[in-house]
């Protein structure tokens, strides 16, 4: 295994998440589009989601799974210096959804905004995150995916409203020094890509500075498919590379949760075990940047993820963006 850098490393102190109180299966869908539970399970994995309610938004979902990750970390809000959130449904054009977590828990220093990176959202959180704690400039981070894409769908078209759900989860990032060995933890390696000539492939069609709207998603779910598997095991291998590590040295993968058949031919081209997958997108549905941070703390809650454990996070969205990030739990 090869050394890493020195000083800083973002290690995860806590975790969160929230689910909106409303659960959609799919033979509830059968009832309002032309769809079976039989072709959504065995194209997807997906057997139900959780869909906003009045009153919930992508603000109010992120701000209780960052007070769960902080309890968890036993933190405090006053400790965090630091907001990183991922979304693609932001409660407000502007101001950030960041900013509106912040005033929620009462932070009125550091900074917060959010980043947009669509499914890939989260992993470009963490690594943005990681970043600043690695510079000495920020101790204390709360990096958050959340989402309601419910919001977004078009829910006569069956190709895509049958796919996605809404939720958020939350990790607290902290500064501690490190010797910079792989075993050591926190944070070790993160690789990110995006390569905009894509964006037909999986859009939304609206936006401020366009129609004016707010739009529908818009996939070619084939296309996307087809170029998923070969990108997400590209960044999983620069990870690997990095570290010095193999697929045996992962305790865990914990990939966005879009489609059980991309997760598992992801899993089979790096040979990692099937029994080392985290998958939650029979229960949640793809919720974006929400799905590795629900994920997550499914597998933290269980006992299945401990500290020291070797973590593997990857994901792939639109634009297309994609990338991976190796954390020492
Ligand atoms: N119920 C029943 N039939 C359906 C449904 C549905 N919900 N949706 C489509 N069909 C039909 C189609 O109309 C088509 O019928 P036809 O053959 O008569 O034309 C047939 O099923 C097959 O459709 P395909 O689109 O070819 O189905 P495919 O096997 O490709 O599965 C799916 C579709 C599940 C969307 C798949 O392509 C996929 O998972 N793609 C990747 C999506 C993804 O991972 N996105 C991640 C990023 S998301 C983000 O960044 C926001």
């Amino acid at each position: 295994m090869t050394d890493l850098r020195k000083n800083w490393r973002s290690v995860v102190e806590g975790i969160g998440s929230c689910l909106p109180e409303k659960r959609v299966t799919n033979s509830d869908l059968e009832k309002t589009v032309d769809t079976t539970d039989e072709w959504i399970v065995q194209r997807t994995g997906i057997r139900e989601r959780r869909i906003a309610g009045p009153g919930e938004t992508t603000s109010t979902l992120a701000t209780r799974a960052a007070m769960e990750a902080l309890a968890n970390a036993g933190r405090v809000a006053a400790d965090v210096d630091l907001i990183v959130l991922a979304t693609s449904t932001p409660d407000y054009t502007f101001p950030s959804t960041a900013t509106q977590v912040q005033a929620a828990l009462g932070i009125t220093h550091g900074a917060a905004f959010d980043v947009q990176a669509v499914c890939s959202g989260f992993v470009y959180a963490m690594t943005i995150a990681d970043k600043f704690l690695a510079s000495g400039s920020h101790k204390c981070a709360l990096v958050i995916g959340a989402e309601t894409f419910s919001r977004l769908l078009d829910w006569s078209d069956r190709t895509t409203c049958v796919l996605f759900g809404d939720g958020a989860g939350a990790v607290v990032l902290v500064a501690q020094e490190s010797e910079g060995r792989v075993s050591d933890r926190g944070v070790l390696t993160s690789h990110l890509r995006s390569d905009g000539r894509h964006r037909e492939k999986l859009f939304v069609d609206g936006g401020p500075s366009t129609t004016g709207t707010v739009g529908h998603l818009r996939m070619s779910g084939k296309e996307v498919f087809r170029h998923a598997v070969g990108m997400v095991t590209d960044v999983m291998r620069d990870a690997f590379a990095a570290t010095g590590t193999t697929a045996d040295d992962l305790d865990w993968f914990v990939p966005h949760q879009a489609n059980e058949r991309i997760i598992d031919a992801s899993a089979e081209k790096l040979g990692i075990a099937p029994a080392k997958i985290v998958k939650t997108v029979q229960m949640h549905g793809n919720t974006s940047a929400a799905s590795i941070p629900l994920a997550l703390s499914v597998a933290c809650a269980d006992g299945r993820i401990k500290r020291g454990d070797l973590v593997m996070l990857e994901a792939m969205g639109g634009g297309f963006t994609w990338g991976s990030v190796m954390v020492r739990w």
